[in-house]
């Protein structure tokens, strides 16, 4: 791979980079889309990345869908797939991490502890690998992309962090490898999620911008569903991931729900519409 990316960069071409984890999707597709668009030659990554699991999580049993996802980067155009072994990405003595402080230890970091920590480190280990001019994450995954470019800027990366919207099933759902998981009743109660946004969305779009009170509507329309056990729903500074009492800036709110066993995350990310406005714009 690193010989591949490096006769590239002498050829001075653009070199774009998608990092997944397989079991690939629609979101993945468009993240593919977007760099083929963007970059030549496009590589991908498919590593299901052991250090970002927690021991009691779903390493074991995450869907692994290789050759239809080798028959999707194919589809996409993909030049060059980079599909590592774990004892060649982690050999016995490897010992060095990669940490962003702070933001790493919030919702996600603290549901999934030592998470962040997994994907900073494959993520660092990617780029250094393949050294793209840019290399694209979901925003289905806000807090992981925000991360990540946490890490580019405080370590001085070359490669741009370019982050895609997110794709949703048509009734609301956003796609998701764990999708799978859920059985036809839990399907059907999984989109509890995005409906909360939406609803939350509603009353900003009227005018509400106090945050415990749009807290309490998306508890509300969670709790409302049967099958689901909130992990959190947050309403956080888009920059900090920290909790803010008005939505007067970027802001992300964000939600971790359990559907059964399945542990889904969905976000609506709001800005204002120019700078010092009061209208926001939404981004589902
Ligand atoms: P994975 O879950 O396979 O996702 C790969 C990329 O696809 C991530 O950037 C994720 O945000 C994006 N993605 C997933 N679902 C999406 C959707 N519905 N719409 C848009 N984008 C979506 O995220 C990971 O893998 C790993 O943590 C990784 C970054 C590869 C490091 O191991």
């Amino acid at each position: 791979m690193k010989e591949k990316a490096r006769q590239a960069r002498a050829e001075n071409r653009i070199i774009g980079l998608v990092p997944t984890m397989g079991a690939l999707h629609e979101g993945h597709a468009s993240l593919i889309a977007r760099a083929k668009r963007e970059c030549s030659p496009l590589c991908a990554s498919i590593f299901v990345n052991p250090k970002q699991f927690g021991p009691n999580e779903d390493f074991a049993k995450y869907p692994r869908t290789f050759e239809s996802d080798c028959e999707k980067m194919k589809r996409g155009r993909v030049e060059a797939l980079f599909v590592p072994e774990a004892a060649e990405m982690y050999p016995k003595d490897f010992s060095t991490y990669v940490y962003v402080e702070g933001l790493s230890e919030r919702l996600e970091g603290k549901s999934r502890p030592g998470h962040f920590r997994g994907v900073t480190t494959v993520v660092m280990k990617l780029l250094q690998i393949v050294q793209p001019h840019r290399a694209y994450f979901g925003r289905k995954d806000a807090q992981q992309a925000r991360i990540i470019m946490q890490m580019a800027g405080d370590l001085n990366l070359d490669s741009e962090i370019v982050v895609c919207p997110i794709v949703r099933e048509p009734d609301g759902l956003a796609l998701s490898s764990r999708n799978v998981y859920l059985n036809p009743e839990q399907r059907k109660a999984a989109t509890v999620l995005s409906r909360a946004l939406e609803a939350a969305k509603k009353e900003m779009e009227a005018g509400s911008r106090d945050a415990p009170h749009l807290q309490d509507t998306l508890r509300r329309k969670l709790d409302s569903e049967r099958l689901a056990a909130v992990d959190y729903a947050e309403i956080v500074d888009a920059e900090s991931f920290e909790p803010v009492v008005r939505v007067n800036r970027a802001c992300y709110i964000v939600l971790a729900v359990f559907i059964g066993k399945t542990r889904l995350i969905d976000n609506l990310y709001v800005e204002p519409k120019s700078s010092g406005s009061d209208e926001l714009v939404f981004h589902l």
